[in-house]
């Protein structure tokens, strides 16, 4: 697959249904290729990647999983990504930059992701302190999100009514009156 950047955007969903099949290396090196590549703060590059995909390992992190989030059962390669705030600009008025700049490193890797072919899908519902602790990760650091990845699958028999709506067609979003303004703040765009 070749796609253009605005395919990619268009393309990319938080798809459910995924392969067991493995990922090559090279695909998994050009994911973390494209978040290391990722902008940020003072080029601070406060995100941390953790490839997840020994069984051993993996089988651990999806302990960590609850009922809801099943589905990611069946994932081959999780990359658990975490930061702490010191390591990136901790500005004025509550700027404090790493969430931001990780929100950018995995939305490069999810573009790249979709560019292959492959379902890259990030995730909060996890039991954080637990995932923690299976992978190593000191307690300074905040686990941001598992980003769960796979090839499309067909066994969709772990998903509930609401996520098989999902996968058929993706969620709404807000009214754009509501968030993407115009010259001031609630004046709409007119996207
Ligand atoms: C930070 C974050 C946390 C998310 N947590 C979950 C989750 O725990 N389980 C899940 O199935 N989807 C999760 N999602 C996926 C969102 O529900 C999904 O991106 C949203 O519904 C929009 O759908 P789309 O990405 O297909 O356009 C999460 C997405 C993000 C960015």
């Amino acid at each position: 697959m070749n796609l253009s950047v605005a395919e990619a955007v268009e393309r990319r969903r938080a798809l459910r249904v995924l392969s067991p099949e493995p990922l090559t290396d090279e695909e998994v090196f050009s994911m973390a290729g494209a978040a290391r590549l990722a902008p940020s703060c003072n080029n601070n590059q406060p995100w941390n990647l953790i490839a997840v995909r020994g069984k051993e390992r993996l089988d651990a992190l999806k302990g960590c999983l609850p009922r809801g989030n099943s589905w990611a059962l069946s994932s081959p390669l999780v990359f658990a990504v975490c930061s702490q705030s010191s390591d990136d600009c901790e500005l004025s008025d509550r700027r404090d930059y790493h969430l931001f700049d990780c929100g950018l490193a995995i939305g490069e890797l999810l573009l790249c992701a979709t560019g292959m072919g492959i379902i890259a899908h990030p995730i909060a519902g996890y039991d954080p302190k637990k995932a923690k602790e299976v992978l190593g990760i000191p307690p300074s650091h905040i686990l941001i999100t598992l980003v769960i990845c796979g090839r499309p699958g067909t066994d969709d028999s772990m998903l509930s009514e609401k996520q098989l709506l999902q996968q058929r067609e993706r969620p709404p979003r807000r009214p754009a009156e509501e968030n993407f303004f115009a010259d001031e703040w609630g004046k709409p765009l007119g996207l």
